[in-house]
């Protein structure tokens, strides 16, 4: 295994591996599956960074539960106020359902303070937040997450999901950007 990697012009860093990364995935799954048996939760998974997370987190329940996905697209408002975000793929009927909204990376908070209010007007019966990675240092915005993975330095990571300019989700270890 190599402990460097090279994506576009940058090298990382060997910083995760994979058999850490899972072990802490079944630690949520055990803490999700207490919290919510009998409940049938809605997972949804916000693409694309949360996608092998997801799957991971899926695959280590075993309770009744159900799973879909949303994008979240930015645009620029046409008030000054700037950017708005658009839920996409939003197809079930979560009204009165159990929902486990699951992220990749909590940085800014940003996305997710503004995705938490969407998804709360549709009056489900409960929203929390499932996030592998977050970076406390360089949050801006208020965002409770209550499973929380990893809580890492502000450092750009890759691999197992999370993408540099489109590239490296597909790496089985999670590398940092070596002269952060
Ligand atoms: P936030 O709105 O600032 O919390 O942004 C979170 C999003 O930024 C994540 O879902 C990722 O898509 C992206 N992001 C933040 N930090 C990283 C990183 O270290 N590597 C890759 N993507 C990141
Ligand atoms: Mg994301």
């Amino acid at each position: 295994m190599s402990s460097f990697v090279s994506i576009h012009d940058k090298t990382f860093k060997l910083y995760l591996h994979r058999d850490e990364i899972w072990s802490k995935v079944q630690e949520l799954a055990k803490e999700i599956e207490s919290d919510y048996s009998g409940k049938k939760p809605l997972f949804i998974g916000v693409l694309n960074g949360a996608f092998i997370f997801a799957a991971d987190l899926f695959h280590a329940i075993d309770i009744d539960a159900e799973i879909s996905f949303i994008k979240v697209a930015s645009y620029s408002g046409t008030q000054s106020t700037g950017e708005v975000i658009d839920i996409i793929g939003l197809k079930e009927d979560i009204t009165d359902r159990h929902l486990i909204i699951v992220e990749d990376i909590i940085d800014t908070g940003k996305t997710l303070s503004e995705l938490l209010p969407q998804i709360k007007s549709k009056s489900p019966a409960s929203i929390k937040v499932a996030a592998i990675f977050s970076k406390p240092s360089t949050r801006t915005h208020d965002v409770k997450i209550d499973y929380n993975g990893f809580e890492i330095p502000d450092k750009f990571i890759v691999g197992y999901g999370l993408d540099y300019d489109g590239l490296g989700r597909n790496l089985t270890h999670v590398y940092a950007l070596s002269d952060d």
